[in-house]
């Protein structure tokens, strides 16, 4: 009653319809999804990659920044051990934001070259050289790409869109399936419902991701990471009373239900599979879902994830096995559409992500 009660009672207070004004949080992300301006310093093409999806939203990137060069390392202090305990979401998270930076450095008259390092310490290079050549289609749609986690609208996506998302989401490396099909898209949903069950019956699963939920706009400006409720189309409370209504109505069931509409709402479902189960492979993986979220954004056509079906190791190899994968893993999947979008997520400041060395 509560949840309907503000959801009815805010509607229309602003341009999202369903949240009372969110005041200095949709400040706060206007200044943090706005385009560059001309000859950036590297910390500014920071502040482009760290607009990208990834896990959680809990930001697990550190930037080291040299003369010409970005490095991008993981931030293991960010890691999510339970939904993610191999660390593969986080290698994807940051292919996810070496393809912003690519992309927002293409635009700005970089050459970027990128290169995995596999060291102690692994990560991505990127070095930039200067070229003066300054197209990049994909550079727009940067600060407006969003995980959609709402119902869609059902049409089917064009033929012609949908070779461009195809044609965007290339990567030596990675494959992309794309089904369409209303009764392959049951058989993914069966996967993600099996997954989502276990997880749910997880209390491990739960309390970690209660952990990352911020319920309020001034909780989720404090720490700048995490899973806003606004941004998956849930109400804003105090973080107190969020915390116990998720408790009481956050169940498996309704979970699956809000899937259930997920899937049968939407376009189309793709994914993304490695061609090896390496973190570089894995990054790669992230880099070719970057740009094909960054495709459909400027096409209008919205992106959410449903990786429920491949992070249950067991759900996994059987949803393997339908794809016909192989020995290789099923990486991401993601559902598209046309929807409204939601509230944008926050980042943290570019300055708490760039590292210093010695
Ligand atoms: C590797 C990876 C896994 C993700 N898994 C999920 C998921 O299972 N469910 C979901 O709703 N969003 C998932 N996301 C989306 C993130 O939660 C989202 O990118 C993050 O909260 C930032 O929001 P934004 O994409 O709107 O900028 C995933 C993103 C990445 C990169």
């Amino acid at each position: 009653m509560l949840i309907s009660g503000l959801a009815v009672g805010a509607a229309g207070a602003t341009g999202y319809g369903l949240w009372p004004k969110l005041g200095r949080y949709e400040e706060t992300v206007a200044q943090q999804r706005t385009l560059l301006s001309t000859n950036p310093a590297l910390s500014d093409l920071v502040g482009m990659a760290i607009l990208a999806a990834n896990g959680h939203n809990t930001q697990p990137w550190r930037f080291y920044l040299d003369e010409q060069r970005v490095q991008i390392l993981p931030d293991f202090s960010r890691r999510t051990a339970v939904v993610d305990p191999d660390d593969h979401h986080l290698f994807v998270s940051l292919g996810c934001a070496a393809e912003n930076l690519k992309v927002a450095a293409t635009q700005h008259g970089f050459e970027p070259r990128l290169r995995f390092i596999d060291s102690h310490e692994p990560g991505l290079e990127i070095s930039l050289d200067p070229n003066g050549i300054k197209t990049s289609p994909l550079y727009p749609a940067i600060p407006l790409r969003q995980s959609t986690r709402s119902v869609y609208d059902g049409a089917p996506i064009s033929a012609e869109d949908l070779q461009r998302l195809k044609d965007a989401a290339r990567q030596d490396g990675v494959s992309m399936l794309v089904f369409e099909d209303r009764a392959d898209l049951e058989t993914i949903l069966e996967a993600v419902i099996a997954g989502n069950s276990a997880q749910m019956d997880d209390p491990a699963f739960i309390s970690e991701l209660l952990s990352w939920l911020r319920f309020s706009p001034d909780q989720a400006l404090k720490t700048g990471d995490g899973l806003f409720t606004a941004s998956s189309g849930n109400p804003v409370l105090p973080s107190w009373i969020g915390e116990r209504m998720f408790k009481a109505f956050f169940t498996k069931q309704s979970e699956n239900d809000k899937y259930r509409d997920h899937v049968r709402s939407s376009s189309g479902i793709a994914i993304f599979i490695g061609d090896e189960q390496t973190p570089e492979h894995w990054a790669r993986v992230g880099q070719s879902f970057q740009r094909f979220a960054l495709q459909a954004t400027l096409l209008g056509i919205r992106t959410a994830h449903l990786n429920q079906a491949i992070e249950v190791p067991t759900v996994r190899t059987q949803f393997a096995s339908w794809l016909g994968a192989g020995a290789r893993r099923p990486d991401l999947v993601v559902r598209f559409g046309r929807a409204p979008t939601l509230p944008m997520s926050l980042r943290r400041p570019v300055s708490d992500v760039i590292i210093q060395r010695a």
